[in-house]
Protein backbone atom coordinates (compact mmCIF):
# COMPACT_ATOMS: atom_id res chain seq x y z
CA UNK A 1 0.00 0.00 0.00
CA UNK A 2 1.76 3.43 -1.35
CA UNK A 3 1.85 5.60 1.00
CA UNK A 4 -1.33 8.15 1.86
CA UNK A 5 -0.59 11.53 0.53
CA UNK A 6 -4.22 13.03 0.92
CA UNK A 7 -2.78 15.15 3.47
CA UNK A 8 -0.04 16.38 1.46
CA UNK A 9 -2.34 16.89 -1.46
CA UNK A 10 -4.70 19.12 0.71
CA UNK A 11 -2.43 21.15 2.47
CA UNK A 12 -0.18 22.27 -0.87
CA UNK A 13 -0.98 25.05 -2.63
CA UNK A 14 -1.52 24.65 -5.87
CA UNK A 15 -2.71 26.69 -9.25
CA UNK A 16 -5.31 25.80 -11.95
CA UNK A 17 -5.31 27.14 -15.38
CA UNK A 18 -8.18 25.70 -17.18
CA UNK A 19 -11.47 26.06 -15.60
CA UNK A 20 -14.92 27.87 -17.29
CA UNK A 21 -16.54 29.52 -14.42
CA UNK A 22 -19.73 28.63 -15.81
CA UNK A 23 -18.94 24.85 -15.03
CA UNK A 24 -18.85 25.44 -11.27
CA UNK A 25 -22.65 26.16 -11.16
CA UNK A 26 -23.35 23.84 -8.30
CA UNK A 27 -26.44 21.82 -9.27
CA UNK A 28 -27.89 23.32 -5.97
CA UNK A 29 -27.27 27.21 -7.47
CA UNK A 30 -28.85 25.83 -10.73
CA UNK A 31 -31.83 24.83 -9.72
CA UNK A 32 -32.34 27.98 -7.45
CA UNK A 33 -31.36 30.38 -10.00
CA UNK A 34 -33.45 28.93 -12.33
CA UNK A 35 -36.58 29.36 -10.09
CA UNK A 36 -35.88 33.18 -9.12
CA UNK A 37 -35.33 33.77 -12.77
CA UNK A 38 -38.46 31.91 -13.94
CA UNK A 39 -36.23 29.68 -16.42
CA UNK A 40 -37.90 26.28 -17.19
CA UNK A 41 -34.83 23.29 -16.52
CA UNK A 42 -36.28 19.59 -17.32
CA UNK A 43 -34.74 19.22 -13.81
CA UNK A 44 -36.98 18.93 -10.58
CA UNK A 45 -34.03 18.36 -7.77
CA UNK A 46 -30.43 17.80 -7.96
CA UNK A 47 -30.28 14.03 -8.54
CA UNK A 48 -32.26 14.69 -11.68
CA UNK A 49 -29.35 17.27 -12.66
CA UNK A 50 -26.81 14.47 -11.86
CA UNK A 51 -28.35 11.86 -13.68
CA UNK A 52 -28.26 14.04 -16.73
CA UNK A 53 -24.22 14.46 -16.09
CA UNK A 54 -24.30 11.14 -18.00
CA UNK A 55 -23.19 12.66 -21.60
CA UNK A 56 -22.50 9.51 -23.73
CA UNK A 57 -21.07 10.11 -27.14
CA UNK A 58 -20.50 11.76 -29.25
CA UNK A 59 -19.15 13.44 -25.75
CA UNK A 60 -17.89 17.08 -26.17
CA UNK A 61 -21.47 17.61 -28.35
CA UNK A 62 -23.38 15.79 -25.33
CA UNK A 63 -21.60 17.49 -22.92
CA UNK A 64 -21.89 21.29 -24.39
CA UNK A 65 -25.75 20.74 -25.16
CA UNK A 66 -26.21 20.13 -21.40
CA UNK A 67 -24.00 22.71 -20.45
CA UNK A 68 -25.52 25.52 -22.69
CA UNK A 69 -29.07 24.39 -21.34
CA UNK A 70 -27.64 25.08 -17.87
CA UNK A 71 -25.84 28.32 -18.46
CA UNK A 72 -29.42 29.66 -19.13
CA UNK A 73 -30.63 30.59 -15.74
CA UNK A 74 -27.62 33.03 -15.56
CA UNK A 75 -29.28 36.58 -16.01
CA UNK A 76 -28.39 39.05 -13.73
CA UNK A 77 -24.91 40.12 -12.49
CA UNK A 78 -26.53 38.96 -8.81
CA UNK A 79 -26.48 35.18 -10.49
CA UNK A 80 -22.57 35.67 -12.01
CA UNK A 81 -21.57 37.02 -8.82
CA UNK A 82 -22.83 34.22 -6.54
CA UNK A 83 -21.61 31.60 -9.23
CA UNK A 84 -18.23 33.28 -8.84
CA UNK A 85 -18.04 34.02 -5.10
CA UNK A 86 -19.13 30.49 -4.48
CA UNK A 87 -16.25 29.33 -6.68
CA UNK A 88 -13.34 31.30 -5.26
CA UNK A 89 -14.52 29.70 -1.92
CA UNK A 90 -14.17 26.60 -2.56
CA UNK A 91 -10.93 27.66 -4.48
CA UNK A 92 -9.45 28.59 -0.67
CA UNK A 93 -10.76 25.36 0.82
CA UNK A 94 -8.68 23.34 -1.96
CA UNK A 95 -5.61 25.81 -1.27
CA UNK A 96 -5.70 26.95 -5.03
CA UNK A 97 -3.81 29.84 -4.38
CA UNK A 98 -3.42 30.95 -7.87
CA UNK A 99 -6.05 30.74 -10.81
CA UNK A 100 -6.32 31.68 -14.19
CA UNK A 101 -10.75 31.52 -15.42
CA UNK A 102 -12.58 31.42 -18.41
CA UNK A 103 -15.91 32.93 -18.87
CA UNK A 104 -17.95 32.56 -22.08
CA UNK A 105 -18.85 35.50 -24.17
CA UNK A 106 -21.10 35.06 -26.87
CA UNK A 107 -23.01 32.19 -25.09
CA UNK A 108 -24.21 35.32 -23.23
CA UNK A 109 -23.94 38.54 -25.20
CA UNK A 110 -26.19 36.40 -27.69
CA UNK A 111 -29.03 35.93 -25.24
CA UNK A 112 -28.75 39.49 -24.15
CA UNK A 113 -27.19 39.58 -21.69
CA UNK A 114 -24.94 42.93 -21.54
CA UNK A 115 -21.16 42.31 -21.12
CA UNK A 116 -20.51 44.68 -18.71
CA UNK A 117 -22.92 43.78 -16.05
CA UNK A 118 -21.71 40.13 -16.36
CA UNK A 119 -18.13 40.64 -16.81
CA UNK A 120 -18.44 43.37 -13.53
CA UNK A 121 -20.09 40.59 -11.40
CA UNK A 122 -17.43 37.78 -11.76
CA UNK A 123 -14.92 40.43 -11.41
CA UNK A 124 -15.85 42.07 -8.01
CA UNK A 125 -16.03 38.40 -7.12
CA UNK A 126 -12.77 38.27 -8.07
CA UNK A 127 -11.50 41.53 -6.00
CA UNK A 128 -13.63 40.22 -3.04
CA UNK A 129 -11.82 36.86 -2.96
CA UNK A 130 -8.41 38.21 -2.98
CA UNK A 131 -9.68 40.31 0.34
CA UNK A 132 -11.56 37.89 1.65
CA UNK A 133 -9.15 34.37 0.86
CA UNK A 134 -6.24 35.78 -0.55
CA UNK A 135 -7.03 33.92 -3.94
CA UNK A 136 -5.29 35.61 -6.62
CA UNK A 137 -7.07 35.16 -10.22
CA UNK A 138 -6.85 36.19 -13.73
CA UNK A 139 -9.28 36.59 -16.36
CA UNK A 140 -9.28 34.41 -19.87
CA UNK A 141 -11.88 35.93 -22.42
CA UNK A 142 -13.22 32.95 -24.36
CA UNK A 143 -15.07 33.25 -27.38
CA UNK A 144 -17.25 30.09 -28.72
CA UNK A 145 -16.00 28.72 -32.12
CA UNK A 146 -19.24 27.77 -33.03
CA UNK A 147 -20.14 31.63 -33.40
CA UNK A 148 -18.82 34.16 -35.67
CA UNK A 149 -15.23 36.11 -36.18
CA UNK A 150 -17.40 39.10 -36.52
CA UNK A 151 -18.93 38.31 -32.92
CA UNK A 152 -15.56 37.84 -31.51
CA UNK A 153 -14.55 41.25 -32.73
CA UNK A 154 -17.94 42.47 -31.56
CA UNK A 155 -16.90 41.34 -27.97
CA UNK A 156 -13.38 42.61 -28.06
CA UNK A 157 -15.12 46.37 -28.83
CA UNK A 158 -17.10 45.56 -25.90
CA UNK A 159 -14.30 44.34 -23.90
CA UNK A 160 -11.99 47.32 -24.07
CA UNK A 161 -13.09 49.32 -21.35
CA UNK A 162 -11.83 46.31 -19.08
CA UNK A 163 -8.22 45.55 -21.22
CA UNK A 164 -6.73 45.56 -17.82
CA UNK A 165 -8.68 43.09 -16.22
CA UNK A 166 -8.73 40.35 -18.38
CA UNK A 167 -5.16 38.73 -19.16
CA UNK A 168 -6.02 36.64 -22.34
CA UNK A 169 -8.41 35.42 -25.01
CA UNK A 170 -9.42 31.87 -25.49
CA UNK A 171 -11.56 29.34 -27.64
CA UNK A 172 -14.01 26.74 -26.59
CA UNK A 173 -17.37 25.08 -27.35
CA UNK A 174 -17.75 23.15 -30.18
CA UNK A 175 -14.42 22.16 -32.70
CA UNK A 176 -15.45 23.02 -35.77
CA UNK A 177 -13.05 22.40 -38.88
CA UNK A 178 -10.43 24.46 -39.49
CA UNK A 179 -11.61 26.59 -36.19
CA UNK A 180 -8.13 28.25 -36.42
CA UNK A 181 -8.22 29.84 -39.89
CA UNK A 182 -11.57 31.13 -38.68
CA UNK A 183 -9.75 33.58 -36.16
CA UNK A 184 -7.04 34.62 -37.14
CA UNK A 185 -7.82 38.12 -37.62
CA UNK A 186 -9.30 38.11 -34.25
CA UNK A 187 -6.10 36.31 -32.80
CA UNK A 188 -3.99 39.17 -34.42
CA UNK A 189 -5.94 41.91 -32.78
CA UNK A 190 -6.18 40.51 -29.94
CA UNK A 191 -2.23 40.31 -29.53
CA UNK A 192 -2.04 43.64 -30.65
CA UNK A 193 -4.23 44.93 -27.59
CA UNK A 194 -2.10 42.97 -25.95
CA UNK A 195 -3.97 39.98 -24.59
CA UNK A 196 -1.89 36.61 -23.96
CA UNK A 197 -3.80 33.43 -26.06
CA UNK A 198 -4.96 30.06 -25.84
CA UNK A 199 -6.83 27.71 -27.34
CA UNK A 200 -8.71 24.22 -26.44
CA UNK A 201 -8.01 21.82 -28.82
CA UNK A 202 -10.23 19.25 -26.90
CA UNK A 203 -9.37 15.40 -27.03
CA UNK A 204 -10.86 12.93 -29.89
CA UNK A 205 -11.91 15.36 -32.50
CA UNK A 206 -11.69 15.26 -35.87
CA UNK A 207 -8.34 16.51 -37.22
CA UNK A 208 -7.00 17.11 -34.04
CA UNK A 209 -3.10 17.25 -35.18
CA UNK A 210 -3.92 19.93 -37.54
CA UNK A 211 -5.86 21.47 -35.27
CA UNK A 212 -2.88 22.04 -32.65
CA UNK A 213 -0.60 22.64 -35.75
CA UNK A 214 -3.15 25.44 -37.24
CA UNK A 215 -3.59 26.71 -33.80
CA UNK A 216 0.58 27.48 -33.24
CA UNK A 217 1.15 28.80 -36.79
CA UNK A 218 -2.04 30.73 -37.77
CA UNK A 219 -2.95 31.82 -34.11
CA UNK A 220 0.06 31.76 -32.45
CA UNK A 221 -1.15 30.73 -29.27
CA UNK A 222 0.91 30.51 -26.35
CA UNK A 223 -0.86 27.65 -24.22
CA UNK A 224 -3.04 24.64 -25.32
CA UNK A 225 -5.91 23.50 -23.25
CA UNK A 226 -6.02 20.10 -23.24
CA UNK A 227 -3.60 19.31 -26.08
CA UNK A 228 -3.36 15.76 -25.66
CA UNK A 229 -2.92 14.83 -28.97
CA UNK A 230 0.55 16.95 -29.57
CA UNK A 231 2.26 13.63 -28.18
CA UNK A 232 1.01 11.62 -30.96
CA UNK A 233 3.27 14.20 -33.18
CA UNK A 234 6.82 13.54 -32.90
CA UNK A 235 6.83 17.03 -34.76
CA UNK A 236 4.41 18.94 -32.57
CA UNK A 237 6.21 17.21 -29.39
CA UNK A 238 9.68 18.90 -30.69
CA UNK A 239 8.25 22.50 -31.12
CA UNK A 240 5.82 21.79 -28.14
CA UNK A 241 8.95 21.15 -25.99
CA UNK A 242 11.21 23.41 -27.38
CA UNK A 243 8.48 26.25 -27.28
CA UNK A 244 7.50 25.35 -23.27
CA UNK A 245 3.91 25.75 -24.71
CA UNK A 246 2.23 24.52 -21.83
CA UNK A 247 -0.61 21.87 -22.34
CA UNK A 248 -3.37 22.02 -19.29
CA UNK A 249 -4.86 18.83 -19.35
CA UNK A 250 -8.32 17.88 -17.52
CA UNK A 251 -8.29 14.50 -16.68
CA UNK A 252 -11.83 13.81 -15.68
CA UNK A 253 -15.06 13.37 -17.32
CA UNK A 254 -18.10 12.47 -16.49
CA UNK A 255 -19.27 11.69 -12.76
CA UNK A 256 -20.70 8.34 -13.32
CA UNK A 257 -17.00 7.52 -14.96
CA UNK A 258 -15.19 9.45 -11.82
CA UNK A 259 -11.60 7.92 -12.87
CA UNK A 260 -9.14 10.14 -13.87
CA UNK A 261 -8.31 9.61 -17.70
CA UNK A 262 -5.37 9.51 -19.77
CA UNK A 263 -3.25 8.90 -16.70
CA UNK A 264 -0.37 7.26 -18.52
CA UNK A 265 -0.27 9.70 -21.48
CA UNK A 266 0.04 12.82 -18.70
CA UNK A 267 3.05 10.68 -17.45
CA UNK A 268 4.47 10.23 -20.94
CA UNK A 269 4.09 13.89 -21.20
CA UNK A 270 6.30 14.45 -18.19
CA UNK A 271 9.00 12.22 -19.61
CA UNK A 272 9.17 14.45 -22.66
CA UNK A 273 9.87 17.29 -20.56
CA UNK A 274 6.03 19.18 -21.72
CA UNK A 275 4.85 22.14 -19.69
CA UNK A 276 1.49 19.70 -18.83
CA UNK A 277 -0.72 20.52 -15.55
CA UNK A 278 -3.58 19.13 -14.37
CA UNK A 279 -6.62 21.19 -14.00
CA UNK A 280 -10.51 20.48 -13.18
CA UNK A 281 -12.23 21.79 -16.36
CA UNK A 282 -16.02 22.43 -15.22
CA UNK A 283 -15.86 20.98 -11.60
CA UNK A 284 -19.57 20.46 -10.90
CA UNK A 285 -20.26 18.87 -14.50
CA UNK A 286 -17.63 16.65 -14.85
CA UNK A 287 -16.43 13.98 -12.27
CA UNK A 288 -13.02 16.14 -11.67
CA UNK A 289 -14.94 18.39 -8.43
CA UNK A 290 -11.81 20.60 -7.46
CA UNK A 291 -8.15 20.48 -7.36
CA UNK A 292 -7.71 18.17 -3.87
CA UNK A 293 -10.01 15.56 -5.48
CA UNK A 294 -8.12 15.20 -8.77
CA UNK A 295 -4.82 14.93 -7.32
CA UNK A 296 -6.26 12.39 -5.06
CA UNK A 297 -7.37 10.46 -7.30
CA UNK A 298 -4.20 10.56 -9.67
CA UNK A 299 -2.56 9.31 -6.47
CA UNK A 300 -5.25 6.29 -5.61
CA UNK A 301 -6.11 5.34 -8.88
CA UNK A 302 -3.25 6.30 -11.13
CA UNK A 303 -0.41 5.75 -8.61
CA UNK A 304 0.92 9.24 -9.06
CA UNK A 305 3.83 10.04 -6.72
CA UNK A 306 4.39 12.81 -4.60
CA UNK A 307 7.59 13.70 -6.72
CA UNK A 308 5.19 13.63 -10.19
CA UNK A 309 2.13 15.73 -7.87
CA UNK A 310 4.56 18.28 -7.22
CA UNK A 311 6.35 18.46 -10.34
CA UNK A 312 2.80 19.19 -12.05
CA UNK A 313 1.94 22.03 -9.67
CA UNK A 314 5.56 23.26 -10.41
CA UNK A 315 4.32 23.25 -14.19
CA UNK A 316 1.10 24.87 -13.38
CA UNK A 317 2.83 27.86 -11.84
CA UNK A 318 5.39 27.60 -14.42
CA UNK A 319 2.60 28.20 -17.32
CA UNK A 320 1.08 30.65 -15.69
CA UNK A 321 1.00 34.28 -16.87
CA UNK A 322 2.39 36.24 -13.88
CA UNK A 323 5.46 38.55 -13.33
CA UNK A 324 8.69 36.97 -12.46
CA UNK A 325 8.48 37.95 -9.30
CA UNK A 326 5.09 36.54 -8.44
CA UNK A 327 6.11 33.25 -9.98
CA UNK A 328 9.51 32.87 -7.93
CA UNK A 329 6.88 33.74 -4.72
CA UNK A 330 4.82 30.75 -5.31
CA UNK A 331 6.98 28.22 -6.34
CA UNK A 332 9.65 29.35 -3.63
CA UNK A 333 6.36 28.62 -1.28
CA UNK A 334 5.68 25.12 -3.27
CA UNK A 335 9.68 24.11 -2.66
CA UNK A 336 9.30 24.67 0.96
CA UNK A 337 6.28 22.98 1.50
CA UNK A 338 7.02 19.70 -0.61
CA UNK A 339 10.70 19.71 1.38
CA UNK A 340 8.79 19.56 5.19
N1 LIG B 1 -14.11 22.04 -24.28
C1 LIG B 1 -14.73 22.90 -25.08
N2 LIG B 1 -15.60 23.78 -24.62
C2 LIG B 1 -15.87 23.82 -23.31
C3 LIG B 1 -15.24 22.96 -22.44
C4 LIG B 1 -14.30 22.03 -22.96
O1 LIG B 1 -13.66 21.25 -22.25
N3 LIG B 1 -15.73 23.23 -21.20
C5 LIG B 1 -16.61 24.25 -21.33
N4 LIG B 1 -16.68 24.62 -22.61
ZN1 LIG C 1 -12.23 23.52 -21.10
Amino acid sequence: MPHDLTDFITGMPKAELHVHIEGCLEPRMLLQFAERNGVDLPYQDEDEVLAAQDYGEPALDNFLKYHENCLRVLKTGQDFYELAYAYFRKCAENNVVYLEIMFETQAHVSRGLVFSEFFGAINQARKEARRDFKVEANWIMSFQRDHSAESSMEILDMAVPFKDEIIAVGLDNYEVNNFALKFVEVFRRAREEGYRLTSHCDCNQQNSIEHIRQCLELLQVERIDHGLHVIDSPELTTIVRERQIPLTMCPTWRPSDPAPRRMESIRKMLELGLLVSVNSDDPEEFASRYMNNIFIEMHKQGSYTKDEIVRLTRNAFSSAWISEDSRSHYLEELEKYAAA
